[in-house]
């Protein structure tokens, strides 16, 4: 039994990053045929890719995907820890594949991810929850398939390292989309926001080389992709552990360089975002001007408590000077509220924040304590009660902005990707803005996978409604 270890995982050495290849052991080649596997995936893009490949991984071997959980003969729940509610969710789907695995004792359920990660979590897994066959993390999901064939002979496999991380290339992947594709261009964080699991959770950050990033974009170009996400806890960081002088925005350069149509990338720190990345973006047409920059408070006192390296007049010059460059940019965010020591006045600094740069939208968040980072020491003063009507009172202000940028569409022609057809009405498709708002379209003729030219007729909350326009 391999349990995770907080002092580990917070260790981070000067030590060369293992670049392993994934191999498929032969032995294996026809495990899951004629089998139905179900997998549940919580969490960030970082966490839907890597459920990608668990399922490029399971279907090279012949397993096939339900959407059913009651009919699969393998259940897997790719968990995320960020926030504790998510804690509810998994051990709430858990009590539900406990009554199914007391009808069908032959079904095998693995619990991987973020979660495990957390000590508690995997002790608890073994202390109360002995049905679930294997217990894995973020370093070694790539080893699945181990840990399925191992579950028919053992007990209970627990194996969650806390190590600072390696990068595994050539694993097989079955995507989600087929038009919009994620790329990871740098794993696991080294900021350690003091509020934050990730870095303990995925590991030290590292960079994948530039040659297999740009290689997988052309193949999915090649596959008729039209866009491409770049992933990363903090992509602004991308290269500073493996070059001396090749970042981001250079990165970004030969990204557009592929000539694919589009390319987004998340999640952006404020603190390293520099101007040479700017300019890349405002001569690169193909990359999309939507930023997503997590400004978390709107309190430098706050700020400085979480240990996010940048005050609010800085973020302030930043979007400002964004704005100026790119002119038809969108700002997203992420806030946290409740914090603690937040009080009533830093939480109004926060709105006055929200006024001034009057996001496109915004995430926001009620803080939850995770434990074994730097704030799980700090005492909690916002009462849980607190927190929400924060919560309720920011998120009315984000959605009076968010429909005011939405508005500012109606009667305007924008470009949109088309994601795919609506489910209620087949003349209704779905596709997204170059800054990421969500389009409704009216459309007699098929344009799934397409970038076409929409006139919007409505904006709400949320979304838009639009129409094809036909030239
Ligand atoms: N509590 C609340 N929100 C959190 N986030 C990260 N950790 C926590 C936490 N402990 C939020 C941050 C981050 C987003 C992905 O999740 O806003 O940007
Ligand atoms: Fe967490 Fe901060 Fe790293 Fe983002 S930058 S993943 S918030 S530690």
């Amino acid at each position: 039994m391999i349990l995770p270890d907080m002092i580990e995982a917070k260790k981070r050495t000067d030590k060369e990053v293992l670049k392993i290849n994934y191999k498929k052991n032969k032995s294996y080649e026809n495990m899951g045929k004629g089998k139905l596997f179900y997998l549940r995936t919580y969490g960030c893009q970082m966490n839907e890719h890597d459920s990608e490949e668990i399922k490029g991984i399971l279907y090279s071997v012949g397993y096939i995907e339900t959407l059913i959980m009651g009919q699969a003969d393998l259940i897997i729940l790719n968990t995320c820890a960020i926030r504790e509610n998510v804690h509810d969710k998994v051990f709430g789907l858990l009590g539900r594949v406990k009554s199914l695995k007391e009808i069908k004792p032959e079904v095998i359920v693995g619990v991987g991810g973020c979660m495990p990660q957390e000590l508690s979590v995997s002790e608890k897994i073994v202390d109360k929850l002995p049905f679930v066959n294997f217990v894995f993390g973020t370093h070694n999901f790539t080893s699945l398939l181990d840990f399925i064939n191992d579950s028919y002979n053992l007990k209970q496999i627990v194996n969650v390292e806390s190590i600072e991380g390696n990068i595994i290339e050539g694993t097989p992947i079955k995507r989600n989309s087929n038009v919009s594709g994620y790329v990871n261009i740098i794993l696991g964080c080294d900021k350690f926001c003091t509020y934050c699991i990730v870095p303990l959770a995925r590991g030290k950050q590292r960079s994948r080389e530039k040659e297999k990033i740009i290689e997988e974009i052309i193949n999915l170009k090649n596959n008729g992709y039209k866009e491409v996400v770049l992933l990363g806890q903090n992509v602004n960081a991308y290269g500073k552990d493996l070059y001396t002088d090749y970042d981001l925005s250079e990165l970004l350069k030969d990204v557009s360089d592929t000539g694919i149509d589009r390319i987004r990338f998340v999640t952006s720190h404020p603190w390293d975002f520099s101007d040479k990345m700017i300019d890349v973006i405002k001569h690169s047409p193909n990359i999309m001007p939507w930023f997503h920059l997590p400004v978390q408070s709107g309190s430098d006192k706050i700020l400085k408590l979480m240990g996010r390296r940048y005050k609010v007049n800085e973020y302030i010059s930043l979007v400002k000077k964004i704005r100026r460059e790119i002119p038809y940019s969108c700002i997203t965010t992420d806030i946290i509220v409740g914090f603690p020591q937040e009080t009533e006045e830093d939480f109004n600094l926060t709105l006055n924040l929200v006024n001034e740069i009057k996001f496109d939208t915004a995430y926001t968040f009620a803080f939850s304590k995770r434990k074994g980072t730097p704030a799980e020491a700090m005492e909690e003063t916002v009462s849980e009660d607190e927190k929400l009507n924060r919560l309720h009172i920011l998120n009315t202000l984000v959605n009076k902005y968010s429909s005011l940028s939405n508005k500012l569409l109606e009667n305007t022609e924008v470009k949109c990707l088309v994601t795919g057809i609506s489910e209620k009405n087949n003349k209704r498709y779905t596709g997204y803005t170059e800054c990421m708002k969500i389009v409704n379209i009216e459309s007699e003729e098929d344009i799934t996978g397409k970038i076409v030219l929409v006139k919007i007729l409505k904006a709400k909350s949320f979304s838009l409604d639009g129409v094809l326009v036909t030239k």
